[in-house]
């Protein structure tokens, strides 16, 4: 099957100009001048597809490079499977993701692992990869790391937040580096003092302050930017690169833009609902409705200015990607956990499917390019975790992850007709974003364009990753 996506613009990392998209099978042949023939052939008239993007950006295809797909987490599971969140990404434009196999204190790590791989198999209309928890750091399971990278799983998370369920303390978070530093695995930390979190939540709870407002109370920056530090001298004395997953508070993101200015290698992620949602006025609504948006860190205060800190870090790279951090939950039967105790509230918020539109959103408002939205949403992704070449790119040879976005299009996001996670509610509800995906292919096959939606379960592959082109 050869498909001509024509007459768009073509944008990068590093640019964007005219050009024609030929893609052969499940890679992409050529990057062609706009109206180039081959051989004298007209091509337009000899494919067997052809896609008019006139008007229209043609990107690769996003990378979410922060799911949690049927977590079991606070009490139950995230509520999108491998097959509905995939799809969602779909939909939105997303046409890899990788995902967290878990292990935890006392468990094998190639039995996580193994775990994952069943529940995602044959079901998955995207690409995926793996990373590893490693929620129980003992001599097994550092003697388990170095199977992962032969495994194509190339880079683990810590916790310090969560005593009892993935926490580490320091000796195990320093072994796990050093181990790692060893094996090329790049070291991806959840940065939050957990043990004192739950000292102020406790205090909270015996107070009567048990509404989801005090998830962020207690979650309180200082302990963001504590453990992200922590991390960071962690990481240098084991001479191990860091990626601090979903960073909130601007005080963190000094940590880690000191740390890059001293040398250290250290990169940071952040995710939507840090750029848009606040403490005020998401957390803080009324009576148990803040319960939607309890993810951990915390949404931060607007008043102190977190949200247009961490748009700034964008734009000068203290922060080098963005990925939704998906793991979404139902308010009934699953956030209403909580009701009467704000850390029962299983934490997580459901974004799979908006990431590409709501970084459009900033290239609309001027907080970001156009090329800036594809290196935070794909190349970088691709670079950091091992796909780069593969995924991140329009170019011959790549993988024909392709999205036709419509800047002149309209996204209104919100529930039931206008999103796909299996979520009873959205954490975006009432967003409304100038822009649009038109068309999503993955490997050459189209799964959603003006007709709907053509992907199927199975469609989507595992991607054994290659080493962080970020390793110093
Ligand atoms: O609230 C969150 N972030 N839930 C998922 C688990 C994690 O810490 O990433
Ligand atoms: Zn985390
Ligand atoms: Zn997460």
């Amino acid at each position: 099957m050869k498909t001509l996506i024509t007459g768009g613009t073509v944008v990068s990392a590093t640019g964007r100009g005219a050009a024609d998209v030929l893609v052969d099978g499940e890679t992409i042949a050529a990057v062609l001048q706009p109206g180039s023939t081959l051989l004298g052939f007209d091509l337009a008239a000899n494919v067997d597809r052809v896609v008019d993007a006139t008007g229209k950006y043609v990107i690769p295809g996003g990378i979410d490079a922060h799911t949690h797909m049927e977590l079991p987490f606070g009490g139950t599971s995230a509520s999108d499977t491998f097959e509905t969140g995939t799809r969602a990404a779909a939909w939105g434009g997303t046409t890899s993701i990788i995902d967290f196999a878990v292990q935890r204190t006392g468990e094998r790590v190639m039995d996580g692992l193994a775990a994952w791989h069943e529940k995602a198999a044959g079901r998955c209309a995207v690409d995926y990869g793996f990373h590893q928890i490693i929620g129980g750091v003992d001599d097994d399971a550092l003697k388990a790391m170095e199977g992962l990278v032969r495994e194509g799983v190339s880079s683990y998370k810590l916790f310090m937040a969560y005593p009892g369920v993935f926490y580490s303390d320091d000796a195990q978070i320093l072994r796990a580096m050093q181990k790692a530093a060893d094996l090329g695995l790049l070291t991806m930390m959840h940065a939050e003092n957990g043990p004192a979190i739950d000292v102020l939540a406790a205090q909270l709870v015996e107070a009567g302050k048990t509404d989801p407002y005090y998830h962020g109370v207690a979650r309180a920056w200082q302990l963001e930017e504590e453990a992200t530090h922590r991390a960071i001298m962690l990481a240098d004395v084991a001479r191990a690169p860091l990626y601090v997953v979903h960073v909130s508070a601007k005080q963190a993101v000094a940590q880690l833009a000191a740390a890059r200015d001293n040398g250290k290698n250290v990169f940071g992620e952040t995710c939507p609902q840090y750029l848009y949602l606040s403490l005020e006025e998401q957390l803080g609504a009324v009576g148990f409705e803040g319960a939607k948006w309890v993810c951990s860190t915390p949404l931060r205060s607007r008043a102190e200015g977190h949200q247009r800190h961490m748009w700034q870090a964008l734009r000068t790279n203290d922060i080098q990607m963005v990925s939704t951090d998906h793991c979404p939950f139902c308010m009934k039967g699953q956030k209403e956990l909580g009701i009467g105790d704000f850390r029962a509230i299983p934490n997580g918020i459901g974004s799979v499917e908006h990431r590409m539109d709501l970084m459009y959103q900033g290239v609309v408002t001027g907080q970001i390019t156009l090329e800036r939205w594809v290196e935070l949403t794909s190349t970088t992704p691709a670079r950091m975790f091992g796909l780069y070449g593969r995924k991140g790119v329009i170019a011959p040879g790549a993988d024909a992850d392709v999205v036709v976005y419509d800047p002149a299009g309209h996204t209104s996001i919100g529930l039931d007709a206008t999103h796909h996670m299996n979520m009873d509610h959205s954490a975006w509800e009432g967003f409304e974003v100038d822009g649009h995906v038109d068309v999503v292919m993955s490997r050459g096959d189209v799964l959603v364009d003006a007709d709907g939606y053509h992907g199927r379960p199975g469609h989507g592959r595992y991607l054994e990753r290659g080493l962080s082109q970020y390793l110093a």
